[in-house]
């Protein structure tokens, strides 16, 4: 009985959620089309699923230019036949659209969750204007407080040991786990698109998230963080209960 209720609920909470992102992709989409852009940025995870359901839809998918940002998205631009570009022919992006597994009042985020955070900021950094997508349960007063994984941060398999030992000493309070493919551990470490793999860093609340990213990023051995400070002009975030959503 207990047991039916937990898996009703689960599934209820599974379902809201899904029309929170769905609501986010689709009106971070409608509000990219509006400005017509020639190439566009798009990101990965299953919220940016619904921003390239909805620009399918348009007919100005047959013009405009698509850069991935991860493998998943480039299946999707090939299975939804868009327009596929790369950095090198593209290094200058009018704008992209990305998920985000935490996002705080400053437009500040955690990102990776889907293990494509460096490929996610290539394609940021690129872009002259960059939006983020969400349901509700992303949105937080304070990043570290919401996601429940961690910061990832993407190491290169050689510096795996010395860089969870340094993080360990740097950070005594924190919690370092290797992402693994699944949660037996049977099929070894989750390896990223550029062959490395993940470290999830639990540090708690953090106050100063611009901080934490350079403390991380200037190790040898680490690719990037998954901390995107002030990187967003705007959120599109999705009321999983109804609808609509906010513009933050
Ligand atoms: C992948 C990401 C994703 O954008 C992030 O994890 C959000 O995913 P979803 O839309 O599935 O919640 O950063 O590396």
């Amino acid at each position: 009985m207990y047991a039916c209720i937990r898996i009703l609920r689960r599934q209820f909470s599974t379902q809201s959620a899904e029309r929170g992102k769905q609501w986010a992709g689709h009106a971070a989409m409608k509000h990219l089309i509006q400005s017509k852009p020639s190439v566009i940025g798009l990101g990965s995870g299953s919220t940016i699923v619904y921003a390239i359901e909805y620009l399918k839809q348009h007919p100005f998918s047959n013009d405009v230019v698509c850069i991935p940002t991860s493998f998943q998205t480039r299946q999707l631009i090939l299975q939804n036949k868009l327009k596929m570009g790369s950095l090198d022919n593209y290094p200058i992006i009018d704008m992209t659209i990305d998920g985000a597994d935490e996002i705080d009042l400053e437009l500040n985020a955690i990102k990776g969750g889907g293990a494509c955070l460096f490929q996610e900021r290539l394609v940021a950094q690129a872009s002259d204007r960059f939006i983020l997508v969400a349901d509700d349960r992303k949105r937080s007063d304070q990043l570290g407080t919401k996601w429940i994984k961690g910061v990832p941060v993407e190491v290169m398999p050689i510096a795996l040991t010395t860089v969870q030992y340094k993080l360990e000493r740097m950070f005594s309070t924190a919690s370092i786990k290797l992402r693994m493919a699944t949660p037996t551990d049977k099929a070894g470490p989750v390896v990223t698109d550029n062959g490395n793999l993940i470290l999830d860093c639990h540090f708690g609340p953090i106050s100063d998230p611009g901080l934490l990213y350079k403390e991380i990023k200037c190790l040898s051995g680490v690719l990037d963080v998954g901390l995107f400070c002030k990187m967003a002009e705007t959120a599109f975030i999705g009321n999983n209960q109804e609808d609509k959503g906010e513009i933050i």
